[in-house]
């Protein structure tokens, strides 16, 4: 794989895009912060109105439907039997609003479930299971050393090559990329929260999960439309003529830590030996461009959790939380 093939892969992946942040040291020293984070991905010429990461999407709506299987390990309302509502959106990751879908190595299924303080559950999830890096700090450096030279307008491989080399924690993110192939439909993607969460449970128990939204027994791995090459929008037609006829459905499963595992950090996966426990399903009914559409104002900050639900110590967390929210600000206020 090219320098350039990575440097784009590591780029979509981390969302590439702002953060920032009140440092994980504690010491209450800052050394980056949403706003640069988010200036560095803009870059100089912003695509106003819309999302600094994951520009390109739509939105979708459908209900998830809970077996009470997780019930046991979290109070969340969304997870005893029943269902729940949700607002959604599919992206490609990358800045620009226009990108072909088919050129993206990263694929993007966010959620809005339920309702209010207690009940709220936002999650983004990405197609890949692990990080590159660990820390907001690191995926800044990353991010600075992936960023064009502004005298040449190129990327600079040396610099690039340095990075990777000083940050071995990329290797499981490789080694996923390398053995990862795109399928011909949003519908067939597995979706990865990629850090860690805790469920609290009745009897006030603690218990470190990732979760993944993967395709339920019974989809058509084909496009239901042939998939056009040269259609810049190929991948959200296929999707929006494939609910037209049947709802793309997901399982929800959760992969349960053990005690030695590192639930804040996002660089490592599990063992593949770790428990399972499929939560229900998810139901995509209905799919629409994002113009008007309900997803549009929607923030989908990964630290919305409900009751039943905590965040971990993983920095990443509070990185991404600080992100969302300057990339909205901006985008909110050049809409209006
Ligand atoms: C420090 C690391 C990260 C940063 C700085 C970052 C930054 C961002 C930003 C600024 C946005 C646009 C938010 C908006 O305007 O609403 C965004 C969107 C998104 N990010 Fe991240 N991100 C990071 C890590 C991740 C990870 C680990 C995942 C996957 C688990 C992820 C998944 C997504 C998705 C799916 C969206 C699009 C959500 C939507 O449809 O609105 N990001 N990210």
């Amino acid at each position: 794989m090219s320098v350039f093939r990575y440097a784009a892969v590591v780029l979509a992946v981390g969302s590439l895009a702002g953060v920032i942040y009140a440092v994980a040291s504690g010491a209450g020293q800052s050394s980056v912060t949403a706003q640069r984070f988010v200036n560095l991905q803009e870059g100089a010429k912003p695509h106003e109105g819309f999302r600094r990461a994951h520009a390109k999407g739509f939105c979708v709506a459908g209900e998830f439907l809970s077996n009470g299987k997780l019930a046991p390990y979290s109070t969340a309302q969304v997870f005893q039997p029943g269902k729940t509502g949700f607002v959604g959106r599919m992206s490609i990751a990358g800045t620009n609003p226009t990108a072909p879908d088919l050129r993206s190595p990263v694929r993007s299924l966010a959620l809005n479930l339920g309702q209010g303080d207690a009940d709220g559950w936002r999650t983004a999830m990405n197609t890949p299971p692990v990080m590159a890096v660990g820390t907001p700090e690191a995926f800044y450096e990353q991010l600075s050393a992936l960023a064009p030279d502004p005298a040449t307008g190129q990327r600079n491989p040396q610099r690039i090559q340095a990075f990777f080399a000083s940050h071995p924690e990329t290797q499981a993110f490789l080694a996923w990329q390398k053995s990862y192939v795109p399928t011909q439909s949003l519908a067939t993607e597995r979706y990865h929260s990629i850090n860690a969460f805790y469920l609290l449970g009745p009897k006030g128990q603690r218990q470190a999960v990732r979760w993944a939204a993967a395709p339920a027994a019974g989809t058509p791995a084909q496009p239901v439309t042939a998939l056009n090459p040269d259609d810049p929008d190929a991948l959200q037609a296929e999707f929006l003529a494939r609910v037209k006829q049947t709802p793309a459905v997901f399982d929800l499963i959760f992969t349960l830590a053990d005690p030695t595992d590192n639930e804040n950090d996002p660089t490592v996966p599990w063992p593949e030996s770790r428990p399972t426990v499929v939560a229900g399903q998810l139901l995509i009914r209905e799919a629409q461009p994002e113009t008007n559409g309900q997803c549009k104002d929607i923030n989908f900050d990964p630290l919305v959790l409900p009751t039943g639900m905590a965040a971990t110590e993983d920095p990443i967390l509070r990185a991404r939380s600080a992100a969302y929210a300057e990339s909205y600000r901006r985008r909110a206020r050049e809409s209006l």
